[in-house]
């Protein structure tokens, strides 16, 4: 028999960025005891990331700005491929939400009347993106955090790895973890979970993502039945650091290019003019990343294999004030002076528009009692997701996902797990120390999926390229049954990582199927063998879990209705 304490609660909450804060906020005022856990530590998650800004279409700057231009431009930047009525909320509900978060204590810069700061960002029509500096996500989680602290019938659980969420004829029942910091497991009995563990970026090798981002709760949700929804959708942000090695892929906002920042490859040329002619550095992401990716192939690129990015003409002043983390980070890291010197850039890993399957309204998954939200769910981003929408997002379907759960456990029976199922789960956890066979080590592992990733699944991708990863997927699937770590469960970081590797196995598995079923180029899935945009491929790729095998399948995208079709301007 193993030891493990139990744990009760209305909802449980995994992950505490801010989709997860936002819907416990919502959860706990509407009367749930809520559990938030994190793997991590509480505020430490990829939203402080996203640097630059909220969308929302305030128009405090642009006064013409409304919320069907927010709309219009979601969708047609996610290149009809995103969910119409999830597109639609957001626009809808974010200025709302941002007001919130400022009534909450979020300090967002001015305008000289007073009101709040909107910068321009990549495809947004208007000046749209609320912000404080370029520090946007630490400020909302600051600010989420707070509202947390002051609640009572919300607790948080740091550094506490989920291994399995239960359920029982579709429903959910309740999760099972450990505490790293004892090595101790746990069980949580409740009537509802949330999932809002964020990305998988750390699939990859380059990446703006930190080591969380290992696509736990997407993965924890397809073994659990959930289906997910465009995983061949990964976004490269257009600018990462790619000197010194330590840093290479650390976010450059896009807040630079949003306050004038251009680009010049190894000539001095400022490629973009040629791109995109009207939109130059503020085209949309996968636009821009394209863009630079074939001038570094071509040959254009600088010492370090990146392209130049150039804000010195704005002055030292404009500069510290409106990019003081860039300002920091160039110096500290990389000894430029930003005000004075040009910056070296280049794509990096930054955002999943794939993700959980769920219903718009109430971010409710195909299984009882199981909901997601933020960058863990898919749909709202279709091909490409706009920047400052993510922040938006997290606001607005993580409050829903709080509410709607909330609601759900109103009427719902807790239900029990059984013991054997519960000793089934932690004597497969523990296999990684208890393994009787030679072992093979997670970090090669990981190291090789990181690389292959890369190489083959990355801004542009072809058939055979994809069948490589695939089989690389495969043989490390087989290899990684036999991952082996020394010593106990507390704070295992070798032991962390077998987990984490089985995870990012099974999702490069369903991102690589997915890939290769696309048979076309659209927004961020660019395929040099299909290089046109297909009407016939203007379906989502579902990925559903039949009995342990990933099988895919097209489903017809929700079709816009006349109203909204209207206001799309084409
Ligand atoms: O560039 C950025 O500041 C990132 C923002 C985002 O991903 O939304």
């Amino acid at each position: 028999m193993n030891e493990y304490k139990e744990l009760d609660s209305d909802i449980l909450i995994i992950g505490s960025g801010g989709a997860g804060l936002r819907a416990a906020i919502e959860a706990g005022a509407n009367g749930a005891s809520v559990v938030v856990v994190s793997k991590s530590l509480l505020g430490k998650a990829h939203t402080v990331m996203a640097e630059g800004g909220i969308a929302a279409s305030l128009g405090d700057v642009d006064s013409k700005d409304s919320w069907e231009v927010h709309f219009s431009d979601t969708i047609i930047e996610g290149v009809f491929l995103g969910n119409w009525r999830m597109a639609e909320i957001l626009a809808k509900e974010a200025p709302e939400r941002v007001y919130e978060l400022e009534r909450y204590g979020a300090l967002f810069d001015r305008t000289p009347e007073g009101k709040i700061m909107q910068r321009a960002f990549g495809a947004h029509t208007y000046r749209r993106l609320c912000h404080v500096g370029d520090k946007t996500g630490l400020e909302l989680i600051r600010t989420l955090e707070d509202r947390i602290l002051h609640m009572n019938n919300i607790s948080v659980m740091d550094e506490t790895l989920i291994t399995k969420i239960v359920s029982k004829d579709n429903k959910v029942i309740g999760a099972i973890g450990f505490e790293m910091k004892t090595g101790k497991f746990v069980v949580f009995n409740t009537k509802s979970v949330i999932i809002a563990t964020g990305g998988l970026g750390r699939i990859y090798k380059i990446t703006s993502n930190s080591w969380e981002s290992t696509g736990d709760g997407i993965a924890l949700a397809f073994k659990a039945g959930a289906k997910l929804v465009d995983m061949e959708m990964i976004q490269f942000h257009p600018t990462g650091m790619v000197w010194p090695p330590g840093v290479k892929g650390l976010l450059v906002t896009e807040g630079v290019r949003g306050e004038g920042g251009i680009l010049l490859n190894s000539k001095g040329e400022r490629f973009m003019l040629r791109y995109s002619p009207k939109k130059k550095e503020l085209d949309a992401r996968d636009v821009v990343a394209r863009a630079i990716y074939n001038e570094i192939k071509n040959g254009n690129g600088t010492e370090h294999g990146g392209v130049y990015l150039d804000i010195t003409h704005k002055g030292a002043a404009f500069i510290k004030k409106k990019l003081p983390a860039m300002y920091e980070q160039f110096k500290e890291f990389a000894g430029i002076d930003i005000t004075k010197e040009k910056m070296e850039v280049a794509p990096t890993v930054h955002y999943f528009m794939g993700g959980i399957l769920v219903d718009a309204e109430t971010c409710k998954t195909n299984i009882e009692g199981l909901y997601a939200a933020g960058e863990t769910a898919g749909g709202l981003h279709g091909a490409n997701r706009l920047g400052g929408n993510s922040l938006a997002d997290i606001l607005v379907f993580g409050r829903r996902a709080g509410l709607y759960a909330s609601e759900y456990i109103k009427n719902a029976k807790a239900g029990k797990m059984g013991v054997r199922e519960i000793e089934a789960e932690i004597d497969n956890v523990k296999k990684y120390i208890d393994n009787k066979n030679k072992g093979v080590n997670p970090y090669e592992m990981t190291d090789k999926l990181r690389n292959a990733m890369e190489e083959y699944v990355g801004i542009i991708r072809n058939e055979k390229d994809l069948k490589t990863a695939l089989d690389i997927v495969y043989k490390l699937k087989k290899e990684s049954a036999k991952c082996k770590v020394s010593g106990d469960m507390k704070f295992n970081k070798g032991f962390i990582e077998c987990i984490e590797l089985n995870n990012m196995l099974l999702l490069a598995e369903c991102m690589i199927k997915s890939a290769l079923e696309r048979k076309e180029s659209r927004g961020a899935h660019t395929r040099s063998d299909y290089p046109e945009k297909s009407s016939d491929w203007e379906v989502n790729i579902i990925c559903n879990n039949v009995n342990g095998d990933i099988i895919l399948e097209s489903a017809a995208i929700p079709e816009i209705p006349e109203r909204l079709k209207k206001i799309l301007k084409q």
